[in-house]
Order: structure tokens, then sequence, then C-alpha cells
């Protein structure tokens, strides 16, 4: 792996996989285990940097590096001498000065992670730039689509993906298309035309407006969240119009095959891009296992990135 993981696009088809072995390999490692600890980060050290607020990729990188052993400092701008006009670069030297070996940073502006990637010596991890990317959330998401498709081993190449929904703001989509592309699924983009962005025609994957006519030849359904915070203007013309064309019900959810999934990396809106009884559905949904994954990914890509493989 390069120094950084700072975009699914830098992620060649050897290199992804094998992040997705490791993290096999990790999880079997801690099965079982009373104490779920293994030791190859020991004595590295671990910053999260959260300019955002996160619930799941915070929590499972704090878990994750723990679980390797290697201490873990949490950093949130609130409450910090951000307030005091402290600037992500100082910030970030800062800890870097207290002996940090690796920074996981989520931001709200697009290209934050590459710019620290520019000012500090240790290895810099995307945890989502403004609506740029998101490139661990597309490996767990990869990571549970092989597990659930393909045996838990190797490639995607053949899978039918189609992501729904609010894609122009989506970092989570964004990283989803090249990282699936990279290992070989094909991707269909399905979402209200204001909802894509400008320059989708280069992306590697198929757009699309009729969710219907695609659900029946679809082995993962992705939803995205509407992610409302972001929206300076009116993309729709309201929530119930939303979830009656791009919102997936029990009625749609029939119409997938029978070995289909349904994803969503969360925080969700249900009632609105997904209905509560397909989010809960035993079968079909992976939402809970993808949070579940995404430990491992996480552990993975440290190990990786902080050179646990030549212990
Ligand atoms: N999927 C995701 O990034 O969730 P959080 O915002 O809770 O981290």
């Amino acid at each position: 792996m390069n120094r950084h993981l700072l975009s699914a696009g830098d992620l060649d088809r050897a290199t992804a996989v094998d992040i997705l072995d490791t993290a096999e390999r990790l999880d079997h490692a801690l099965a079982g285990r009373e104490v779920k600890k293994l030791p190859p980060l020991r004595g590295r050290t671990v910053v999260n940097l959260f300019y955002e607020d996160s619930t799941r990729t915070r929590t499972s990188f704090e878990l994750a590096a723990k679980r390797l052993s290697a201490d873990v400092v949490n950093f949130s701008a609130k409450g910090s001498s951000v307030s005091k006009g402290e600037s992500l670069k100082d910030t970030a030297l800062t800890l870097e000065a207290m002996g940090s070996d690796a920074v996981v940073v989520r931001h709200s502006y697009s290209g934050a992670a590459h710019r620290l990637a520019e000012w500090v010596h240790g290895s810099v991890i995307n945890a989502g730039d403004g609506t740029h990317e998101h490139p661990t959330q597309a490996l767990l998401d990869a990571f549970t689509m092989r597990r659930r498709l393909r045996g838990g081993e190797g490639d995607l190449a053949g899978l039918r993906v189609v992501i729904v929904g609010d894609v122009l703001h989506s970092r989570v989509a964004r990283s989803n298309v090249l990282l699936l592309a990279t290992l070989g699924a094909s991707v269909t983009l399905v979402a209200p035309p204001t909802l894509l962005p400008v320059g989708v025609d280069a992306w590697p994957a198929a757009t699309g407006f009729d969710l219907d006519a695609v659900l029946p030849a679809s082995d993962v359904v992705m939803m995205l969240r509407v992610q409302r915070e972001r929206m300076t203007e009116s993309y729709f013309p309201s929530a119930r119009e939303y979830a009656r064309r791009y919102g997936l019900d029990a009625r749609r959810m029939a119409m997938l095959h029978d070995d289909a999934i349904v994803m969503h990396p969360g925080p969700m809106n249900r009632g609105m891009e997904i209905a509560a009884e397909v989010a809960d559905d035993p079968k079909r949904s992976t939402i809970v296992e993808q949070v579940t994954n995404g430990v491992s990914v996480r552990m993975a890509v440290l190990y990786l990135l902080l050179g646990g493989a030549d212990e």
C-alpha cells in the first residue's frame, strides 16, 4: 500500500483484494478470543481527527486501532483550539509533535485529507472529506458484498450493483463507484437528474432514472442518505415524492431476485430513501453487518499502512 489512503481510486485490484483478504484474516484471528486484541501495532499512535460528526467511522477506527494494540487519541474540533481559530495544518502538526503515526481525518471540505497528507510525516487516512470520498466505507461495502455473494474470496467481477439517491452530495457513492469498477463490478447510478453531479458521464458507471426498471437484474441495491444538511436549494418537490420515486419499500424489495442484498452506509432517513421494513429485513438488509465489517476492514487498513505486516 501507499503511505496514505486518500481515495478509493488510488487502489489497484491487487491492493484492494489484499486489504479485503487481510480483513478476513484479522477477523478470523480474533474470532472466539475472549480478549479481542492482537499485538501488531503496539507502540504506535493513531489520531482520530474529526471536524465533522460521525458515529460509525470514528468509533470503528477507534476499535480497530485498539484491537491492534495501538494507542488512540480522539480529537474532535468541537471543544478544541479550533474554536480559537487554529488551522487544520497547525492542529495536525501539533498532534504529530506528540508522536502520532497515523491521522484519520474527517472534514467538511473536499480535499482536506489530501492537503493534510502534504503537511504530516505519518500516514493519513481519509475518513470522509466533504462530498468527495470515503474510501474505507467503499472497502467495507466491498467486503460485505464479497462475503455475502462471493464466499469471501477474490474480486467482484460481474456483480451488478445499483446505487440509488443523492449521488450529488455522496462521498460514499464516488468511492464505491471507483472501487467497484476496480474490482470488476458493473455499477448503475439511479437518481433524480438534479441529484447527479456534473461530469457523472465520465464515471465508470451507467446512469438511469427508473428504479423499478433496474431492480430485477441487480445483485446489490445500495441506498444513499438524502443529505439535507448539504442542500442549499430544492432538489425535489417533497420528501413524499422522493420516497415514491426513489425510495426502497417492500413492494420494490419484492422485485429483487432471491439472493440480492440491500445496503445503506448509514445514518438512514427511515421512511424516505428506505422503508423501516426494508432496513430491518433479516434476509436482505446488510446494514448492521456493514457496521461490524467496518471494524475488520479498518483494522486491515491500519495494519497495512503502519507496517504491521513487517512485524
Ligand atoms: N457511514 C458513515 O460514514 O457513518 P458516520 O457518519 O456515522 O461515520
